[in-house]
Order: C-alpha cells, then structure tokens, then sequence
C-alpha cells in the first residue's frame, strides 16, 4: 500500500549512557527468511528488537532504533537513513531491506530504480569495507573473517590489541591501498568516498561501552569486535555511547593518509582522481551530486505517490545534513 512517509522520529529525551543490551532486547538469532547484510550496526539492532527482526524496517524505524540502541546523533541517523533510503528502499511503501533486495519491501516502482536494499553495490554500500569484501569479488554484505583477521592485526599492531583511532586511520589506509592493487574496479567516488571514512569511526565511538570514558583512546576489544561485527550481537551488560555521537575522529582518520576520491580507470593500480567528485571541502557538492548523479538516475521521472514521496524524504534528507554555506535546497521532482 502507498504510505505517507510521517518523517524523522525526535531526538532522544534522555540522551545519555544507559544499558541497552537489557531484559526487553535480547540477543535472537535471525529466523530463515530474515535479513541481514553489510551494517553491523543495524544487524545488531534487528537481533535484539530494536528493528523488526525480519530486517525490513521504516526510515522512522531506523533512526529510532540506532538512537536509542546506540545514541547515533539525530542528524547523522537521519542523513545516513534517509540516503540509504533514497536510492535502496521502497518510497511507495516506505520500506527498506537492511540487506538484500526482497519482495517484503512491496512491489516494484520501476526500472531503472532498483530497491535493492543495502546490499546494492554503488549506490550507498560500496568498496573498501573493513569487515566485508568488495562487491567485485562476489558477496559484499557478509562477514569476512580474512578481512576481520587484518582488522586483528592491524588493532594488535597499533593499538596494542584494541581498535582505537590510530588503527581505525592505518586500517582505513591499508584496505584503500588493497583494493586499488587488487580490484580492477576499484571505486571510491560519491557518498562512498565519505561513508568510508565515517564507519572508520563507528568502531570506537559506538561499539565501546557508553560507561568507559576516552572512548577514541580506549578503543574497542577483540572479543567485543567479533561480537558486533560478526555475529550482530551486544556484547553481556552493553551501554550505549554516553552522548549522541555521528563518529568522532573522521577528519583526522582522513588526514593521517589524504586520498582524494577517484577510482581505478584501467584494472588494478589505475587508480585516477574523479575531477568531478566531491571531497570534505565540497559538502554542498556531495549534496547535488548525490541528487543529480544518484537519485535521478534512478528516477529520471516520477509521477504520482511516488513523485510526492522522493520530494518528502529529498526534503528530509536536505533537513538532516544540517547547514552548509550557500546550499540552498535543490528540487529536482519540483514541490508540492
Ligand atoms: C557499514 C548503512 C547506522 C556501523 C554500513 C553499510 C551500510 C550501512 C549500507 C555498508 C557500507 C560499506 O561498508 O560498504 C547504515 C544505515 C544506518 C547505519 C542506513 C542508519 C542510521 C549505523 C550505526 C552504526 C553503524 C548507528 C554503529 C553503531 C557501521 C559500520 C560499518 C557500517 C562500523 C562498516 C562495516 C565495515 O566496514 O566492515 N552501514 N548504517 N551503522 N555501518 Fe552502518
Ligand atoms: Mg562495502
């Protein structure tokens, strides 16, 4: 059915550390049928009830249940949902796939859009993952202990077994050097080329216990890690970070190896700068590139609830991302 989308659920009342791994959400596994895919943060929500366990869930859903399982900033809940949303959800019914594409989302709007939930590669998920392979070699969305096993190494090397904001900017550096030796089509353009550096982040400012303070210096541990990323489970006891948090840190894990967004052109080692992509000096750029080089593409033109329902999340989108200087709103489907 067509669903008006109700927009972004309030910030939290209370907004500071409390247990969330508590007597009301506790740890089930995922049933056959259920969804899960590339975000260790939503799969943990949807095994411990903070989603719907079938890994279908609303925009409203999901910035609810990342805030109050993790004190994920209102803002960044909402700009990450409504983007993943844009280009992976049903707009018509207002449902999104936490992984793969599934007919729980409703039925299709139409080619070229692709409701494929957040497994589809390039539109949101993209390459140079810490904890899941790139889309080129097959399965983008599973846990990967190969890679887990670098992230091992890397925390053992230089963070003296713990994942903290040295590792997050090494790890970030090293996966970005593999996949421009290794993938022939190696991409690390558009909102990738800042989610990349932003889920570096999440590790220590979401995955640590919200009652350890100098949470980017503590880091996270080893047996915790696994949990979260590989298993979708809190750990015993979990308290959600102590402040509402978009990742703290994400500058200074780009600055420790700057790489400016680009891809390989040719096969491996080809990697070549996009002149045309945006960097975090160009947030007003990533906005309209996003829009004209993203969402438009995959609806070049939409009529009817659909058209109403892009204009409502393009608006809530543009709401999220808070001020930038001279960004005025663009409307590509016009206003209602
Ligand atoms: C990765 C979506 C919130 C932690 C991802 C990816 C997607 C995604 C599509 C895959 C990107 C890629 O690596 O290629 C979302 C959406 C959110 C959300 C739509 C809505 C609010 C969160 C929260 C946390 C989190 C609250 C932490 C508490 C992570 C981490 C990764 C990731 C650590 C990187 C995994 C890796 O590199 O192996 N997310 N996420 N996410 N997400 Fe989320
Ligand atoms: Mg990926």
């Amino acid at each position: 059915p067509a669903v008006l989308p109700p927009g972004p659920p309030p910030p939290l009342t209370f907004s500071g550390a409390k247990l969330v791994n508590d007597k009301a959400h506790p740890y089930k596994a995922p049933r056959p049928g259920d969804i899960r895919g590339p975000c260790p943060g939503l799969n943990t929500l949807a095994n411990h009830g903070y989603l719907p366990s079938s890994g279908v869930a609303t925009p409203a859903q999901i910035i609810t249940a990342t805030q109050e399982g993790f004190n994920f900033a209102p803002g960044a809940a909402r700009f990450a949902t409504y983007s993943a949303h844009l280009v992976d959800g049903n707009l018509v019914t207002d449902l999104l796939s936490i992984g793969g594409k599934t007919a729980k989302t409703g039925p299709d709007t139409g080619a070229p859009a692709i409701i494929g939930g957040l497994n589809t590669h390039s539109v949101f998920e993209g390459d140079a993952s810490m904890t899941r392979a790139d889309f080129h070699w097959g399965d983008n969305h599973s846990f990967n202990q190969t890679q887990f096993d670098l992230f091992v190494e890397y925390s053992n090397k230089y963070g003296g077994g713990l994942y903290n904001l040295t590792v997050a900017a090494e790890l970030r550096h090293r996966r970005i050097q593999d996949g421009i030796a290794t993938n022939p089509e190696f991409d690390l353009t558009a909102i990738r080329f800042f989610t990349a550096f932003g889920e570096s982040s999440f590790p220590y400012s979401m995955f640590v216990d919200g009652r350890i303070t100098e949470r980017a210096t503590a880091g996270l541990d080893m047996t915790n890690a696994t949990l979260i990323f590989r298993d979708g489970k809190y750990p015993k006891d979990f308290w959600r970070a102590p402040e509402p948090t978009s990742g703290f840190g994400i500058i200074d894990i780009f600055n420790a190896h700057p790489i400016k967004p680009g891809r390989n052109e040719n096969g491996v080692n080809t990697y070549t700068v996009d002149p045309d992509a945006a960097d975090f000096s160009t947030p007003c750029k990533r906005y309209t590139d996003f829009l004209s080089k993203t969402v438009v593409k995959l609806y070049p033109n939409p009529t009817g609830v659909l058209r109403r329902n892009l204009i409502l999340n393009l608006g809530f989108l543009y709401d999220a991302q808070g001020v930038i200087p001279d960004c005025p709103q663009v409307f590509p489907y016009g206003q209602l």
